[in-house]
């Protein structure tokens, strides 16, 4: 055998010997900066895009710089080159500020890189992976049997959803696919609800089609007597209803599908129910908010981000599945290159093989800051979209959503068109609104989600849109 000479070191390990301490500080610089751009500094770029492209181009990646340039030149691209979606200032995304905790995690676990596919590899990470989800689980109102997992997102954990449901209903899902159904398969969903779906359909093999989008009850709410007639007009004409996906917090306009009634329908046809609450879904960990979310526990599998109200960083989704059974069936597999598990493992119950130890970024945050940390951060939160609402109301513009949640769709009643105002706004730098379409007319649209957003804010939100409709014309009619 070859020998290897000890002293021969690879760039990385000359790193590690140094001590990482040195790294940190050139590392917290740049860290701290992108913290305090998101409460002082304008929301939208500086740069153009095209202009970050050129710079990009003239980056050799064969050649290494070093740590302290290359941490350098990545922050400085992100700095001038990236919407801060998670600014206190930026109403337009789900994908609020990263908790300091939730990103404290995500560095422990990058560093000690515990592999979580099985729990005799990392039996801490997994033990605490799995109380954090019985924890939630018991929030959510399942029963102890429950079981779940974490995911890449809530795309991962609405697909999971669709796993399960095909699984429990047709024995011969495992082992044919969609050829097990006896004839096309379709999955409701409201009209307003998060169009992954479509895409979803597509990669379990059912196809576009299989998407049902039924209207919703002129407020945002998938309307249940359509749902109903949907499924008996399909069974007539010989298709195969599997699914209905209800939303507990629409993207678009925060809206809660009537989910009493769509678990009685699910009852009633047999069909598995998913409660997409991807980003609402958070208020389960708030007892007093609860209520909001009423019928959720009769779901047969949950769709929570922790990556978006929750306040931990992206990548951190939640599936919550009744039928335990019926997620092992979904997704079991065996191989001798595997080590023992315990049949519960991720591997053998998830899309993912290989898995990083997401969940730290949420314990981390309750550890620090528990459930009264979330309740007060909810509390402020429901305050400021309330202030904004009565801010929007006193200064003429006609609110759009009937919602409790902090998402608060609204548009000018002169008629001025909302693109122009949103793009109004994103030239300003100071303030990101999304434009949505709801119920059929377009709408600016505002969420509250981060946990720096403050009164002030809101203030400077109610300044630049008077700005911003004194700058744009109204469109004629
Ligand atoms: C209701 C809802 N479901 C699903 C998703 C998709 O989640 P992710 O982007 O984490 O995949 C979103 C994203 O905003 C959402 O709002």
């Amino acid at each position: 055998m070859k020998a290897v000479d000890n002293s021969t070191e690879t760039p990385l390990n000359t790193m590690v010997q140094a001590g990482i301490g040195a790294d940190l500080a050139w590392v917290s610089g740049p860290v701290e900066a992108a913290f305090s751009a998101m409460v002082n500094g304008p929301v939208a770029p500086a740069v153009p895009a095209a202009t970050i492209g050129e710079r990009l181009s003239r980056i050799d990646l064969s050649a290494g710089e070093g740590l302290q340039s290359a941490i350098g030149e990545a922050a400085a691209l992100m700095a001038d080159g990236d919407l801060l979606s998670a600014h206190a200032r930026c109403f337009g995304y789900f994908n609020p500020t990263p908790a300091w905790p939730g990103v404290l995690a995500d560095l422990l676990s990058a560093v000690r890189n515990p592999q979580l596919c099985v729990v005799s590899h990392a039996p801490a990470s997994v033990m605490m992976e799995r109380k954090l989800i019985a924890w939630l689980n018991e929030a959510l109102g399942f029963p102890a049997s429950a079981t779940g997992h974490f995911t890449s997102g809530g795309s991962e954990a609405n697909a999971t959803g669709l796993q399960v449901a095909l699984a429990r209903l047709f024995p011969g899902y495992d082992t044919d696919g969609a050829q097990a159904l006896p004839g096309p398969a379709r999955i409701y969903a409201s009209a307003d609800s998060h169009l992954a779906w479509i895409k979803l359909a597509r990669a379990a093999g059912l196809g576009r089609n299989a998407v049902s989008l039924i209207p919703t009850d002129g407020g945002g709410r998938l309307d249940p007597d359509a749902l109903r007639g949907a499924i008996a007009a399909d069974r007539a004409a010989g298709a195969v209803p599997v699914m209905i996906a209800a939303t507990a917090g629409t993207t678009n306009a925060g809206m809660i599908d009537p989910l009493h009634a769509c678990a009685d329908i699910a009852v009633e046809t047999g069909l598995h129910l998913h409660v997409d609450a991807a980003w609402a879904g958070a208020l389960i960990v708030d007892e007093t908010r609860r209520p909001l979310l009423d019928g959720i526990e009769r779901a047969d599998s949950v769709t929570v981000d922790a990556h978006k109200w929750l306040a931990v960083p992206m990548g951190a989704g939640m599936v919550f599945v009744r039928d335990a059974e019926a997620l092992s069936r979904a997704f079991a597999v065996t191989t001798s290159y595997m080590p023992a598990g315990d049949g519960v493992d991720a591997y053998v119950t998830s899309y993912q093989w290989s898995r990083r130890f997401i969940g730290l970024r949420l314990w981390m945050t309750l550890r620090t800051i528990g459930v009264a940390g979330y309740r007060a951060m909810f509390d402020r939160q429901f305050a400021l979209a309330d202030a904004l609402r009565d801010g929007l109301v006193m200064r003429g513009w006609h609110i759009r959503n009937a919602s409790r949640l902090p998402v608060v769709l609204f548009e000018d009643p002169g008629g001025r068109d909302s693109a122009a105002l949103a793009a109004w706004l994103e030239a300003d730098r100071q303030t990101w609104l999304g434009h949505v379409a709801f119920e059929g007319r377009p709408a600016l649209r505002a969420c509250i989600t981060s946990y720096l957003t403050g009164p002030d804010d809101i203030e400077v939100l109610l300044d630049r849109l008077d700005a911003a409709r004194a700058a744009v014309q109204p469109a004629s009619r």
